[in-house]
């Protein structure tokens, strides 16, 4: 196999460490001691497993999931998470075998989930290891995501099931898997991924948001028009309410946009969202969101830990576009990360088996996954400490590979 040696990823931090406060510091250093023992308890109960873990049941016992879950990139991100922490090798070769676990999926054209599938697995690996194997599957799960854009409809198809319901269903959460897309363009020099992606998200910010910057779950479109045709939900408490995690993905998606474009538009929009977010009367204290924003019994309401911490990471970004402006929100993530970090939800290790965050809600209206950990909550938990820790050092730009957006019209 041949690798690329990470490049200042490992390095910078050891030069910058001394610019972060003690306090920042101590946070993200603590969060990471619990994560390591966590995921190095996982690998030993995995052992060998082809399935990669997504939660647990109602007896405790672990779901493991086949490639085709839409989580199954996630526990491979973890992983990958921890590479990039700590630099030891052993995490590279944990995080390699998982990842390799999801690969069939690079032609998988059934579904959207392919930007969490792979890019959360493949996408980080190849940013910290330069695999280029991993490059090859990468391009090769981009073009099989973009046989599914509708160029009438302006987006890309997110579900096949429920054909009965919907002509051509698009979810919020098919945001998150535009990152594998403008990848694509800047690694072959393609831009007609850039296009889709761009199309997506436009046609998205058109049609999918309320005026108070609210998003609906599921959009059904007219193939034969671009019509809308319903707004509605799958699982949101109602097809007008506000399903938390929903808007975190709303939230993510479009502050990746501007990063990933530079246009205007898609920043202005992902700092609505935040505002609607934020200053929600129905978000409680800590800011660990109910599972939807309407939820018809707050406060007696599960919370999900999983939109938290989407939310949480995206806002560290935000702050980042943001510059001057961006002080609150870096405020707020720094907020909601602190209360993540508490017993409250971070579980310790006798708890919640080998998941880290306590209290997610997977789908309320199926009664399926509720509060139970998620391997996604997780994911996005590492993320926003990895961010945190990059933000307050200074070198954030520098180690994402986030900063050199291209454009392609
Ligand atoms: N994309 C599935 C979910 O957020 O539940």
């Amino acid at each position: 196999m041949k690798t690329i040696i990470p490049s200042l990823a490992i390095l910078i931090p050891v030069i910058l460490i001394s610019c972060q406060s003690k306090d920042d510091f101590n946070v993200v250093q603590g969060n990471f001691k619990i994560v390591e023992r966590k995921l190095t308890a996982a690998l030993q109960e995995l052992g060998n497993s082809a399935r990669n873990p997504r939660s647990l049941d109602k007896d405790g016992s672990p779901v493991l999931v086949q490639s085709w879950d839409w989580t199954s990139g996630f526990f491979p991100g973890c992983l990958w998470y921890m590479y990039e922490y700590s630099g030891a090798e052993k995490w590279r070769k944990a995080a390699h075998k998982f990842t390799m676990n999801v690969e069939p999926e690079k032609s998988n054209d059934t579904t959207h989930d392919m930007g969490f599938k792979m890019f959360c697995s493949f996408g980080n690996g190849y940013r910290l290891s330069g695999n280029l194997a991993y490059k090859d599957i990468l391009l090769q799960s981009a073009k099989t995501l973009v046989t599914r854009f509708n160029p009438i409809v302006g987006c890309i198809r997110s579900w096949n099931h429920h054909e009965q319901v919907w002509q051509f269903p698009v979810i919020i959460d098919n945001m998150m898997n535009l990152e594998l897309l403008f990848w694509a363009t800047k690694i072959s020099g393609d831009s007609s991924f850039y296009n889709v992606a761009v199309r997506h998200a436009e046609t998205t910010l058109k049609n999918h948001f309320r005026k108070d910057n609210s998003s609906w779950h599921v959009l059904d479109y007219d193939t034969t028009n671009g019509a809308v045709l319903n707004r509605h939900t799958h699982q949101g408490t109602g097809h007008q309410s506000a399903w938390a995690r929903g808007q975190a993905w709303g939230l993510y998606g479009f502050t990746m946009c501007y990063r990933e474009t530079r246009k205007k538009l898609f920043l202005e929009h992902a700092r609505k969202i935040a505002d609607y977010i934020l200053h929600h009367p129905n978000l409680p204290e800590d800011m660990v969101p109910y599972w939807d924003f309407d939820a018809p019994h707050i406060p007696d309401e599960p919370r999900d830990v999983s939109a938290a911490a989407i939310i949480c990471s995206a806002l560290y970004e935000l702050s980042l576009h943001l510059e001057k402006q961006g002080k609150p929100y870096k405020i707020a993530a720094d907020r909601i990360l602190a209360t993540l970090s508490t017993p409250a939800y971070l579980a310790g290790d006798n708890d919640n088996s080998k998941f880290l965050l306590m209290h997610a809600v997977g789908n309320m209206p199926d009664s399926v996954e509720v509060d139970v950990p998620v391997i996604y909550a997780d994911y996005y938990f590492l993320e926003a400490n990895i961010r945190k820790m990059k933000i307050d050092r200074g070198d954030y730009w520098l180690t994402m590979g986030g900063s050199n957006a291209v454009e392609f019209e």
